[in-house]
């Protein structure tokens, strides 16, 4: 017989402390330490990854071969039926395959699930969503309101993992979502659903019946942020993709992205924006970003930045407020506050604007977050135009990485960037002096510093 013994596990990370500490020894995430006991799994479960092509399939192992020989499988994946989710999957789900969406609750991935399913099953393939969090009823109003109420899809409202499996074995479907991991339980293991062991033990049971079936299996997470429930991150080797579903929540748009992904690149975004019916795919995000652009107005800079592999045109704002009274605030909202307090620097030393003792807000439109260094020279521009009053021309984009010497670096994609702007109709780009020369319709300013680049347009007070 094997005693029961207990353990404290990090509800973060997954990893496992020979004692209670506040804080976890291996990622530092504090109060995360959950103590759980430890107990042998219970079924066998290859490790992840063994069969062939990304563990699909049982059949025996060869020995090793030349790389070139082994044969191609192609064509596997199947499409959902949701463009934006294709994208980001790089054609559809593989059959047999196990993929996690996690998100924040209330982002919307029940939503993205029932729209998925519909799509799967008006296409032929028979589809069983078990929900442990909500009612059928609830589900078939949603299924309803999203227009997925089709004749093979199937719903299941439990949270025994044995039924579970049951109801598999009984429908055969070819593909199932469990929303969500964290409610599910096996009940052998006598913990609450939730914790680090059961939502462990339920994934390995799941991924394990999906290779056996090949059946296409889908995992809702819940990020959460209180360590009482264990996070989607334990969760991540286990499972052949990842998908995150994020947005802010008084915004709209919804960005999917694949973060580990066995059958295809992960550069790819998904973009979404939540309707009142549901999640509608945004395939030409500038348009939507820029919609509501008022022309030239002082602080106003146009960016074509990279959002994976996308060129994604968005508006950065600035403003500088004069402030007698308090310490000067400076507020960056979808930018660094690093770079935004970099940019105000090299603006002072190397350009020779002052700020003084003024507040200095700056934010991109329309709920994105623009992270990349490329934004420099637009971000410098728009704080030189707002402290200036001199607006940038409505038809031109800037683009580069502004180093500490305020000199304009090249960026990554130019091209790519470029060929967007001009088909949104831009004019004029900004550009570092040293990028190389490219044909093309948009006219380039080459600029070889920050300096220069407020000269040029005629911002200096
Ligand atoms: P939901 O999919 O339940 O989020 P999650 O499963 O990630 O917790 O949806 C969250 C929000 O989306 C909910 O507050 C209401 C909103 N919503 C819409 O705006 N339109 C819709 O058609 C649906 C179904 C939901
Ligand atoms: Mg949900």
């Amino acid at each position: 017989m094997t005693r029961a013994r207990t353990v404290h596990r990090c509800a973060e990370c997954g990893a496992e402390a020979p004692r209670w500490s506040g804080r976890c020894p291996t990622c530092s995430a504090w109060n995360a330490l959950v103590e759980e006991l430890r107990e042998p799994p219970l079924v066998p479960v290859p490790a992840p990854g063994t069969g062939l092509g990304g563990g699909l399939g049982a059949g025996a192992r060869p020995g090793p071969q030349p790389v070139s020989c082994v044969e191609r499988v192609a064509g596997r994946s199947r499409p959902t039926g949701l463009d934006e989710l294709d994208r980001v999957l790089a054609g559809g789900l593989v059959p047999g395959s196990v993929t996690l969406v996690a998100g924040e609750p209330g982002i919307g991935k029940s939503t993205l699930v029932v729209q998925m399913l519909g799509a799967l099953a008006r296409s032929g393939a028979r589809c069983l969503l078990v929900s442990a969090e909500e009612s059928s009823q609830q589900v078939r109003l949603r299924a309803e309101r999203l227009g997925a109420l089709e004749p093979d899809l199937w719903l299941f409202p439990a949270g025994s993992l044995p039924a579970i499996v049951g109801a598999v074995g009984e429908l055969e479907p070819d593909v199932v979502v469990v929303d969500s991991i964290q409610t599910i339980a096996e009940p052998a293991l006598g913990s609450a659903p939730g914790t680090v062991a059961q939502v462990r033990e339920c994934a390995r049971q799941l991924a394990a019946m999906a290779k056996d079936r090949g059946l296409t299996t889908v995992l809702v997470g819940h990020v959460n942020k209180e360590g009482a429930i264990a996070g989607p991150r334990v969760l991540e080797h286990l499972v052949d993709t990842v998908l995150t579903f994020e947005g802010e929540r008084h915004h709209a748009l919804r960005m999917l992205r694949a973060v580990k992904h066995r059958f295809g690149p992960t550069g790819d975004l998904g973009l979404f924006e939540m309707t009142e019916a549901g999640l509608v795919g945004v395939p030409d995000p500038s348009g939507l970003f820029l919609g509501d652009r008022r022309g030239a107005v002082p602080g106003s800079v146009v960016v074509p930045a990279m959002e994976g592999h996308r060129p994604l045109l968005v508006e950065l704002q600035a403003l500088v407020a004069p402030n007698k009274v308090n310490a000067a605030r400076r507020s960056a909202q979808g930018l660094d506050t690093g770079r935004l307090d970099l940019l105000v620097a090299v603006l002072q030393r190397r350009v020779g604007l002052r700020f003084g003792g003024d507040d200095v807000y700056a934010s991109v439109v329309g709920g994105v977050r623009v992270v990349e260094p490329a934004a420099d020279l637009a971000l410098g521009l728009a704080l030189a135009s707002a402290l200036s009053g001199v607006a940038v021309p409505a038809t031109v984009v800037a683009c580069g990485e502004v180093g500490l010497s305020g000199e304009v670096r090249q960026v990554p994609r130019l091209d790519a960037r470029l060929a967007e702007a001009s088909r949104l109709g831009f004019r004029e780009a900004l550009v570092p002096a040293s990028a190389p020369p490219r044909p093309g319709t948009i006219q380039v300013l080459r600029v070889a510093s920050l300096a220069q680049a407020v000269d040029d347009l005629g911002m200096r007070p």
